[in-house]
Formats: structure tokens, sequence, C-alpha cells
């Protein structure tokens, strides 16, 4: 590839090598540059979820509870849809949700069951681009390490009497299963996403060996990645 030298950005690499600039100006510099580099990472991360997007890998969800509301979810447009399918057979009156991202995930459960109680969990709350409006008043977006230890109310939340669904979708799946899924009680439902991709069932087992698969087949079919299981 042939290199295309900017004759701005020469310049001023010129005029730093003469050291023209005062500590006022370089001050300057540095931070248009800080603010140009946060623009190109934004762009790059716009280009990956396009690509996404295009390929069919991830969905743009368009809400028909609230309207307006729409977001990317990292779930191909199979998923999605069986996903609501699961949600909406089984009603769980709490949805505990690892991996908010955009949030687009979040729309999709709450939309197939509003009446729900939602925690919906991230390391970075500066991804999320849903608005908070589009949400009732028992959504909850929480900015916690979740593989950093077990806090207590989340513990809480998930050994809890209600009938719940926890769906594991972060950094680390198989660890996330293993630290949180025994918690679970009889009846409450577990997703999990990128099965047999990054969550490999031999790592899992110890676990799953408790819970009963909910529709595989159907998911299989669809080339979905994601799979759910009911405790016995
Ligand atoms: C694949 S994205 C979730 C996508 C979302 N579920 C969707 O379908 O649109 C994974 C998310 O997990 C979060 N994550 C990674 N490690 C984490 C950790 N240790 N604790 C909490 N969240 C984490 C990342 O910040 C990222 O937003």
């Amino acid at each position: 590839m042939t290199e295309v030298a900017c004759p701005r950005s020469t310049a001023v690499v010129d005029n730093l090598k003469r050291g023209a600039y005062s500590a006022e100006s370089l001050e300057k510099l540095r931070s248009k540059l800080e603010g140009a580099r946060a623009r190109a990472s934004r762009w790059r991360q716009h280009g990956r979820e396009l690509q996404k997007l295009l390929a069919g890998r991830a969905t743009l969800y368009v809400s028909p509870r609230v309207k307006g509301a729409r977001a990317c979810v990292n779930h191909c447009p199979e998923s999605v849809r069986l996903i609501q399918d699961v949600v909406r057979f089984f009603r769980p009156h709490l949805i505990v949700e690892f991996g908010t991202k955009y949030g687009g995930l979040t729309l999709v459960l709450h939309d197939a069951c509003p009446e729900a109680t939602l925690y919906s969990y991230d390391l970075h709350k500066e991804y999320l681009l849903v608005r908070l409006e589009w949400f009732g008043p028992s959504v909850y977006f929480v900015t916690q390490d979740l593989l950093a230890h077990r806090s207590r109310e989340l513990k809480h939340l998930l050994c809890s009497a209600a009938c719940k669904l926890l769906y594991c979708d972060n950094g680390d799946k198989e660890r996330e299963v293993l630290m949180y899924a025994p918690l679970l009680n009889s009846g409450d439902l577990l997703g999990v996403h990128d099965w047999e991709r990054e969550v490999r069932p031999e790592k899992v087992q110890s676990v799953l060996v408790d819970f009963d698969p909910v529709d595989h087949q159907l998911f299989a079919a669809a080339r979905s990645s994601t799979r759910f299981w009911r405790r016995r």
C-alpha cells in the first residue's frame, strides 16, 4: 500500500521537530489527537458492527412496543426470534442478563416479557445506546465486573424464589456459567450465547447435569448459537 502524507500533519511534525510549539500549543495538540483517536476508535467499532449486521450475525431490532426504539443486538435474527418465543412461553418473573453492551438484547428480552423485573449487567456503561425511557420502571442497568467475584446482591437475586431467566453473554461465558448457574433454583431457565463456539460443552458439563435442554433442536435447526436449559 502506498503511504500518502497529509500536508497538514507533515507541517505539524516539522514544527514539532523544530521545537516550534509552546507548552500551551502542545497541550492543545495533544487533546486534539486524543479526540481524533477516540473518533477513529468509534468508527472502527461502527464498521465492525456494520459488518456483523451485513453478514447476518447481528440484528437491528425494532421494538414493536415503543415507537422509535431500536438497537443493534449481537445475535442473528433467528436467535432473536427464538429467544423471544422462549421468554414469552415461560414468562419469568425475573430476568438477569449478563453482557448488556448496547442494550439491544435487553430491549428484546423486555419486549418479550415487559412485566418481568430485569437486571442487566456489564463491566462498561459507555457502550449503552438504548434510552432508559424505552423500558419500564423495573429494568435496571448495573455496572459490575461479574467475573471478579459473586456480589452479595447478585447471589441474593439468583437464589430468590422468583421464576427466573439467567442469560449469559459476557466476556467469559464458560466461567460465568460455572460461577452463577449453580445458584439457580428448580424451574429456573439458563440461556447461553455462543454455545459450542465460546462455550465448550465439556467445560460446563459439571453444572449442566442438573439442567434439561429446552428446544435445542429448534435453535440448532435455525443455526442459532443460543441454547436454553431448565433446572430440574
Ligand atoms: C458480546 S457483548 C454482549 C452483547 C449483547 N448481549 C447483545 O446481544 O447485544 C459482551 C459484553 O460483556 C461485557 N463484559 C465483558 N467482561 C465482563 C465482565 N467481567 N463483567 C461484566 N461484563 C463483562 C462487555 O463489556 C460486553 O459489553
